[in-house]
């Protein structure tokens, strides 16, 4: 599925009661930082699609980065066997829009659509889209990469194993191999995980930097997703892992904006080429000063039904208003009035531009924006 050339805001943004896809969000679409060869992630894909072609062989696994991120809920839940209730699904955590169709919340909505196309060993990267909450390291929009890869018989036959062991322990082997081209000689461990469309499912946490870090999802595919695909004589292995998330430890680049702005002073750090495993030996970010954060603290009753007030809603009312100059979110008080049955909520909003100073003027403007839509569109009382 090629992409649009042009992504229309009518298209997105629809009239459709479910529809919660905001303007800030829809301008991020098609922006694929992914395919800039000297943006970190671009250099991070690149650097991991090599590590497919040196140990497999050039091309064996085929690269996909410009799948169009709306998808259906189908591709997007169904097909990868996400349950009718679980909580991915609510217009709190995804946006819709309309009831049938989403922006992408992981790149595993295009498992079974590649292997109806005949795809057996593939990765896909694209951006990936989630309602949440707003700190350094959340942003509403982000980048996944997903690996696949389908087992003949006859692969496990002549290995003299279960099918799914030798699935199992090849991902491992392929995994543990990605994560030494990435992080160098670490230490790393594998945890048990939970995920709808794998199993065994496991995680890979590196200890770098004296923590252990997250790097990646995986396990051994439902065979329910091969059934439809008309592969349920096969094996196969998925992973996947967050391109950000990998730029952001081994390019020590400290906030998730950065890789959205604009500045020269951010972009001339990266080019092509630039990567050394574990970062050894290779320039990582410098840092260049901070402008000056502006908060603001803002007291409210939550209404007395009804779920209109969520964490994730005032985060989307905040952006909506204010884009990528909000940096944080946070709740610093919370308490019941049990004779009225009311609770309060304080919450303080960071601002800060990456590229420049604020004015109060413009801030308090923001803010008292951000106060109206608290009230018309969250339903809460201002204190
Ligand atoms: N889609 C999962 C996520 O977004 C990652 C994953 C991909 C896990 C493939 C297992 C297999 O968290």
């Amino acid at each position: 599925t090629p992409a649009p050339v042009v992504v229309k805001r009518e298209d997105v943004i629809t009239s459709d009661p479910f529809n919660n896809v905001t303007d800030h969000i829809f301008e991020k679409i098609g922006t694929n930082l992914h395919k800039r060869p000297d943006h970190p992630l671009g250099i991070i894909k690149s650097v991991i699609e090599s590590y497919f072609d040196e140990k497999y062989g050039k091309d064996v696994f085929t690269s996909y980065d410009d799948l169009y991120p709306v998808v259906s809920t189908y591709a997007n839940f169904d097909s990868v066997l996400v349950p009718p209730d679980h909580v991915s699904r609510s217009q709190n955590d995804t946006y819709y829009v309309d009831n049938d169709t989403v922006l992408r919340c992981h790149t595993s909505a295009h498992q079974l659509e590649m292997l109806k196309e005949g795809a057996r060993k593939f990765l896909v990267t694209g951006d990936v889209y989630r309602r949440d909450s707003i700190d350094a390291t959340h942003f509403p929009v982000f980048h996944q990469m997903e690996g696949f890869r389908v087992f003949e018989p006859q692969e496990w036959e002549e290995a003299g194993k279960e099918s799914v062991d030798l699935a199992a322990e090849e991902l491992k082997d392929c995994l543990e191999g990605l994560a030494r081209h990435l992080f160098g000689d670490v230490e790393m461990r594998w945890v048990d995980a939970y995920f709808p469309f794998t199993e065994p499912s496991f995680e890979l946490e590196i200890f770098f930097k004296g923590e252990w870090l997250e790097v990646l999802g995986c396990g051994v595919t439902e065979m329910k997703i091969l059934e439809e695909a008309g592969l349920g004589d096969k094996r196969a292995w998925a992973f996947g892992l967050g391109l950000e998330r990998l730029a952001m430890v081994l390019f020590d680049i400290p906030d998730i904006r950065l890789f959205w702005s604009d500045d020269k002073r951010f972009s001339k750090q990266f080019k092509e080429g630039m990567f050394k495993a574990g970062g050894v030996d290779m320039q990582k970010f410098k840092p260049y000063s901070k402008y000056p954060p502006c908060l603001k603290d803002v007291s409210f009753w939550l209404p007395k039904e009804g779920d209109t007030f969520t964490e994730n809603n005032l985060c989307e009312v905040v952006r909506d208003v204010a884009g990528s100059l909000v940096e944080e979110v946070k709740l610093i008080d919370e308490f019941t009035n049990p004779k009225k049955g009311l609770t309060s909520n304080c919450y303080r909003i960071v601002y800060r531009s990456m590229e420049r100073s604020l004015t109060d003027d413009e801030i308090n403007a923001l803010q008292e924006k951000v106060r109206e839509d608290m009230v018309s569109k969250l339903g809460v009382e201002l204190r």
